[in-house]
């Protein structure tokens, strides 16, 4: 293998890094891969050994060890959950590997990692419950939250959770649709069976799981946007097509586009260089006006 070799500067040899992703369960997950897949390429100097786990955290630790065993120059993991990480990366360090994390955080010894480069997921929510408060107060609300045990479900939970204390919403109900929009769907059904047109504010910890609560909503004769005020996380092509559309209220940006700073993280550690321990990227937020000028021009 590369051994560090550095594909740009004359040598031939690629750098050998092993992606291990989460799985393929969003709109951001899509862009996310494509991101790294653009920045780990061939004329970056990278042979990249690409694995999507399925939101399955065993399978995702499988996927570490195969490239440890397979005696890769680095390893990327976008870590599922937060903790159950400290025997593989150990077992990385002991080989030698350095691991980069990119997008979620871990709860494992920072030790056992060179760098992570991500995005502040409290804040995210943070944003998310000022705006709620600001423009919804007194709502009935439900929570469409993340997978569970994973940084970003987690952190935006207590940043959501800090904003709205004091004020006068009142939280009915917050359940798991795992980021998914078929998770978003099932989970809004159950809810307004439960609640009916009680609820009048949705807080999803993702677009994907809003735009799958929008069927639910409609399917039950609502109105989305108007008889529930949506608020989600991500800012992605569909997402910003229904805040654009007045079916979201407000959209919390969570930016995918990490596989840049991800590759010059790899290079950097393999040559040796010192490195920041943390680098979170800026995120934007958008009303339903803001979105309808942007649309066009999102790149994802
Ligand atoms: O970890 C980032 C989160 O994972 C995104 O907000 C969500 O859409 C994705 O699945």
């Amino acid at each position: 293998n590369g051994t560090g070799g550095n594909g740009e500067e004359g040598g031939d040899e690629l750098i050998t890094v092993g992606f291990a992703q989460t799985g393929s369960e969003s709109g951001w997950r899509s862009a996310n891969t494509e991101s790294m897949k653009e920045a780990f390429s061939k004329e970056n100097g990278f042979d990249l050994k690409f694995n999507a786990a399925d939101n399955k955290q065993e399978a995702q630790i499988a996927a570490v060890r195969s490239f440890i065993n397979q005696g890769v120059d680095a390893i990327v993991i976008a870590p599922i959950t937060v903790d159950g990480w400290d025997d593989v990366l150990t077992e990385a360090k002991d080989a030698g590997i350095p691991v980069i994390l990119e997008d979620r955080t871990v709860s494992a010894s920072e030790d056992l990692y060179a760098s992570w480069v991500g995005l502040d997921f409290e804040q995210e929510g943070k944003t998310a419950g000022e705006w709620a408060v600001e423009n919804a107060d007194g709502s009935n609300l439900v929570i469409l939250e993340g997978t569970t045990g994973s940084s970003a479900a987690l952190d935006r939970a207590t940043g959501f959770g800090a904003a709205i204390e004091g004020s006068d919403i009142t939280t009915l109900d917050s359940q798991t649709g795992d980021f998914t929009r078929d998770g978003g769907k099932k989970v809004m059904e159950g809810f307004l069976q439960k609640y009916g047109d009680d609820i009048n504010l949705l807080f999803a910890h993702n677009d994907d799981m809003g735009l799958g609560a929008l069927d639910a909503i409609k399917a039950a004769g609502l109105t989305p946007g108007k008889d529930i005020t949506i608020v989600t996380i991500d800012a992605v092509k569909d997402g910003m097509t229904a805040l654009a559309n007045g079916e979201f209220n407000f959209i919390v940006e969570c930016n995918p586009l990490l596989g840049e700073k991800a590759a010059d993280l790899v290079k950097a550690v393999l040559a040796g260089e010192d490195v920041e321990k943390k680098t979170i990227v800026p995120d934007q937020s958008f009303t339903q006006e803001q979105a309808a000028e942007v649309l066009d021009s999102r790149p994802y």
